[in-house]
């Protein structure tokens, strides 16, 4: 399975901080943003991945990830030229995607909770038709909003609806077959000029092959759309790594945990961080994994 990383928009929303700097870019805590959403394709076991960002942006991913092969994975890049909709990532990444099932995540998506690995290389291994995930939220207005029954069969799915019929929230990660490219070069843009995620949801909805994956109470799915979210993920992920001594998120440490990179790359990695706590955390996972820790 190929991965997307839908890292565009101009952030207005969150001026003056994305004035010059892309906002997947901007910090949650100790790590650009854009680690979390790479973070979670990683665990996934997916390790072909691309970028699309704005024709700004784009050059600061690459000197960010390069080819990506010092995490042990391949990260590609294309440009969104304008704002057009999470849709258009696959008719920009047809030729990346070729004839492989493919999942896409917004750049500014955080996800966090126990067991989400597990769930997520279920998810990889799809073979037909579409999964998203629903997460009860208290504003679901502002989201695409799914309707599922007892048995998560999905029974509607609206973009933004003025009277969510359910409290469903879908987050911005979702996994489809190859044959989203041919529905997302299809569809229509919305009123608001964009290919609505929602209107290819919707195609393999009518095709009967949309499946949904309720998200439980316990599992964070975090919004960095305002100043006050932004920094609510930043003391969240603080509080959690402190707390436990673990990171959310950490690149290095996924890439080496799955084999991607081997002890002697992952200190490479960690040697120009030595003197700040993230450098040596990654020298601390390489000593654990050594001395057999269980968190290896
Ligand atoms: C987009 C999608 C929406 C989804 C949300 C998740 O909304 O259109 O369905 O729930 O991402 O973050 P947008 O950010 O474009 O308003």
């Amino acid at each position: 399975m190929k991965g997307i990383i839908l890292a565009g928009g101009s952030g207005t929303r969150l001026y003056p901080l994305t004035r010059v700097l892309s906002k997947q870019l901007i910090p949650v805590y100790d790590k650009p943003m854009i680690y979390y959403p790479l973070s979670v394709l990683m665990l996934a076991g997916i390790q072909d991945i691309l970028i699309i960002s704005t024709p700004r942006d784009l050059c600061q991913f690459q000197e960010l990830f390069a080819d990506g092969s010092h995490l042990g994975i391949s990260i590609s890049y294309a440009e969104q030229p304008a704002p057009e909709g999470l849709a258009q990532a696959f008719v920009i990444g047809k030729d990346f995607i070729g004839s492989d099932n493919v999942a896409l995540i917004l750049g500014d998506n955080i996800f966090f909770g126990s067991g989400f690995s597990r769930v997520l290389e279920e998810c990889s291994s799809l073979s037909e038709g579409g999964l998203i995930f629903g997460y009860p939220v208290r504003d679901p207005e502002r989201y695409g909003v799914v309707e599922f029954d007892d048995d998560n069969k999905v029974v509607g799915i609206e973009e933004k609806p003025a009277h969510p019929k359910s409290k469903f929230a879908v987050p911005g990660l979702y996994f489809y077959d190859n044959d989203v490219i041919a529905i997302a070069e299809n569809i229509k843009p919305s009123p608001r000029g964009e290919l609505e995620i929602t209107d290819v949801n919707m195609e393999y909805l009518r095709r009967g092959k949309l499946r949904v994956q309720p998200l439980s109470r316990g599992f964070c799915w975090l919004d960095t759309g305002t100043h006050e979210s932004l920094q609510q993920a930043s003391s969240y992920v603080q509080a959690v790594q402190d707390r436990q001594g673990l990171k959310v998120a950490c690149i290095e440490e996924i890439a080496y945990n799955h084999g991607y990179i081997d002890s002697a790359q992952m200190e490479k990695l960690a040697n120009d961080m030595l003197k700040n706590q993230y450098g040596q955390y990654l020298m601390e996972i390489i000593a654990e994994t050594k001395a057999g820790s269980i968190f290896s």
